[in-house]
């Protein structure tokens, strides 16, 4: 095939900020993967499923996962957060953890769930909609033993994230790139809807934030922080109690 023509093929049907997401990222990304940073971090988390012999490495592409191509976007793949990610981010909040459910959005293999478990959650809870990633997170939460770990209930849930709807408590959501806009979309709207249903602290953390101005375009929501290759938001409270 011509490169015009596989440029069109991978261009179809994606709308103008996935497509200048998609070109940022095929410049930026072979660098940034030879990266003396990236490699000590794959190298830190190879150890970590050896040292707990569980499995959440590996990258697996959209086309090799068991998911409709319109549950997940053209693109996008199983890739799992680094530990790194995963400290910083939860570190810098200042939360009372343990009123917090922490739900990660695609949680592939389980290795964000693992993570975060070192932190005092109430509970946490993983979505995939793919069945065989589903099933490798369940194995990797039975097998997983860490005396540094604060949070004992983790649970992976085979499921649409557009169709999960969110538990009625405070939340911390991640998302690790893992799908398309219009998805993201339904996903940030379900949240506004469950904040109606209970008003409650909803915070957002959005890594590789491909998709983050169709949040900052909506009015519910404002940004607490932003930095290299994340944002955090959160639901403005005043905006829907002046609305309800
Ligand atoms: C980049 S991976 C992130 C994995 C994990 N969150 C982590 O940080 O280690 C994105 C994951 O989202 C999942 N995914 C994509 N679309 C989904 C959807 N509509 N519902 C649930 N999971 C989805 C993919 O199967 C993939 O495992």
């Amino acid at each position: 095939m011509r490169l015009s023509e596989r440029v069109q093929r991978s261009i179809k049907g994606r709308s103008l900020w996935d497509i200048l997401g998609l070109v940022g990222k095929n410049i930026i990304y072979p660098f940034y993967r030879l990266s003396p940073s990236l490699i000590n971090a794959r190298r830190r988390d190879q150890q970590f499923d050896l040292k707990f012999g569980t499995d959440t490495g590996g990258t697996v592409e959209y086309k090799a996962l068991d998911i409709p191509i319109e549950k997940i976007g053209k693109g996008y793949r199983y890739q799992p957060s680094t530990g790194g990610m995963i400290a910083r981010q939860l570190s810098a909040l200042e939360i009372p953890f343990d009123d917090f459910m922490f739900i990660d959005y695609g949680s592939g293999k389980g290795r964000a769930l693992l993570h975060a478990s070192s932190w005092p959650f109430k509970e946490v809870i993983g979505v995939e909609i793919s069945e065989s990633l589903h099933k490798i997170a369940c194995k990797n939460i039975g097998i997983y033993s860490n005396p540094e770990q604060a949070c004992e209930k983790i649970s992976s849930h085979c499921a649409d994230v557009t169709e999960f709807e969110p538990p009625l408590l405070p939340l911390v959501c991640y998302f690790y790139n893992p799908f398309g806009a219009e998805i993201m979309q339904k996903v940030i709207q379900r949240l506004e809807n469950s904040y109606n249903l209970k008003k409650r602290p909803i915070w957002v953390i959005y890594i590789s934030p491909v998709h983050k101005n169709h949040i900052l375009e909506r009015p519910h929501w404002y940004m607490v922080n932003e930095g290299e290759n994340y944002c955090i938001f959160m639901l403005k409270p005043e905006v829907f109690d002046a609305e309800t």
